[in-house]
């Protein structure tokens, strides 16, 4: 490729644009080159298959196309490994499997199970359901294919989950092969764990990756200690420096960051080259011809030792302290006016308790009165027992003297009634007597005799 545009360089002083737009040729070798762009074209931009797309809806932004195309080109006619964390719709998926049409794997990864529903006409894409921060996701995601060229993370673009999420993709990710993490704006979203001066954002992670492409000029072979301590213990995660070695290049346009992985020997700095003859200013500078950056310059132990803590971690730290003492001044306020809360409760409570014990004098007072009152009826209540109980005896008294005067009446009347018939008895005898029939006639005339007087 390298090789090609060289002489397109060239080519390109010999043949001229003519009127109509289209090439015009001064020799076989730009109509050759001509040929190739064309070639080239036919498989067309990455933007141009994003416009002409119209399945499943992908979500970017704009300016990511051009910065995309630079990196992916190379491995448009391969038999590309692609992994994507974060499918949503799955519209990128089916724009990665058009774009590279020998793609042997285009494989999704999304914690959202409605994505596992996605059907794909292209049988090279699939869908792996998990957490891409977490390792037995990539359990699955090795079932299907463990090694990648192109590796995005377009998931949940927290800057916690993109660093936890770096490790395990960037082992996955073949030497030559690029990563890309999009939409890196969040590095300065507290909501995603970013600020502009948080040294735990993605950002920050990025920068400091930046730090291992220039690996060679403050790393010692065999020193394990790392700037990126900072990070494994924030996130609780292994960056080890032979995984990081491998860092060629971080590149960095707006919210996208690309770090292509070679091998670490192919990430030095190499030889020192001059070319030409005259050195009339500095000659000196011709004994460093073909030596390395080591042998040009000697490092000191000062150069390599790392510092007792990273700017990170300083920043981390003062942030931390920052935001505590922010907190001990927010302390500070409220506990002044919970002071002032308490003052004014008091009052309340104090003005509460008089109005209480008003009310409470004024109760017991009513209860002593009603007191008094329940004394007076309990004593009528005993006057009013006694009086019944006076007239109950009163009333017996004299039902025994009804009735035993009922019993003398009703004797005095079988007596009467005694001495009547007897009477009656009497009476009936003598007027039964013969004495009494004899001196009928004389009765008769003295009653005549009395009446006629
Ligand atoms: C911006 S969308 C992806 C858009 C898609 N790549 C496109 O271009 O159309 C982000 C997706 O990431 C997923 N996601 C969020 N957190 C994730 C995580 N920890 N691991 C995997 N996927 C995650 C969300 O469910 C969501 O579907």
């Amino acid at each position: 490729m390298l090789s090609r545009i060289m002489v397109d360089k060239r080519a390109a002083q010999s043949h001229r644009v003519g009127s109509n737009g289209s090439p015009s040729y001064e020799n076989g070798l730009s109509l050759r080159l001509w040929c190739v762009e064309q070639k080239d074209r036919f498989l067309g931009r990455l933007r141009e298959f994003f416009d002409a797309h119209d399945g499943k809806v992908s979500d970017k932004w704009r300016s990511y196309w051009p910065a995309y195309e630079t990196v992916m080109r190379r491995f448009q006619k391969r038999a590309v490994r692609v992994l994507e964390i974060g499918v949503q719709n799955g519209g990128s998926l089916e724009i990665w499997s058009k774009y590279f049409p020998k793609a042997h794997h285009i494989i999704g990864c999304d914690i959202d199970t409605a994505c596992g529903t996605l059907e794909f006409d292209a049988d090279n894409i699939s869908v792996v359901i998990g957490d891409a921060a977490e390792p037995e996701t990539y359990e699955r995601i090795d079932a299907i294919c463990d090694s990648f060229d192109i590796i995005i993370d377009d998931g949940s673009h927290h800057c916690e989950h993109i660093i936890s999420a770096f490790p395990h993709v960037f082992e996955r990710l073949k030497v030559g092969g690029v990563y890309i993490c999009e939409d890196l704006h969040s590095s300065y979203f507290d909501a995603m764990g970013g600020g502009l001066e948080r040294p735990d954002s993605a950002w920050a992670f990025f920068r400091r990756l930046s730090d291992y492409v220039n690996l060679e000029h403050w790393h010692q072979p065999g020193q394990h200690e790392t700037p990126m301590r900072f990070f494994e213990e924030r996130y609780g995660l292994s960056l080890p420096i032979e995984m990081l070695a491998h860092v060629h290049e971080v590149r960095v346009v707006n919210s996208v960051c690309i770090v292509e992985k070679r091998a670490p020997e192919d990430n030095l700095l190499g030889p020192r080259e001059m070319r030409g003859q005259v050195a009339a200013v500095n000659g000196a500078i011709l004994e460093n011809q073909d030596v390395t950056a080591r042998e040009c310059v000697q490092m000191t132990e000062a150069d390599l030792r790392l510092p007792g803590k990273s700017i990170e971690r300083v920043a981390h730290e003062t942030h931390w302290e920052d935001i505590a003492a922010d907190h001990q001044s927010n302390l500070l306020a409220l506990r002044a006016e919970i002071e002032q809360m308490e003052i004014q409760h008091q009052k309340i409570l104090d003005a509460n308790a008089a109005a209480h014990q008003e009310t409470l004098r004024e109760n017991a007072v009513k209860i002593a009165q009603l007191d008094e009152d329940l004394e007076g009826c309990q004593s009528a209540l005993v006057r009013a027992d006694q009086v019944r109980e006076a007239l109950e005896c009163a009333l017996a008294e004299a039902q025994t003297t009804l009735e035993r005067s009922q019993i003398s009446q009703a004797a005095k009347l079988e007596h009467l009634e005694t001495v009547r018939r007897d009477t009656q008895a009497r009476l009936e005898a003598v007027q039964a007597s013969l004495s009494w029939r004899v001196t009928t006639p004389l009765r008769r005339l003295a009653n005549s005799l009395g009446r006629s007087r």
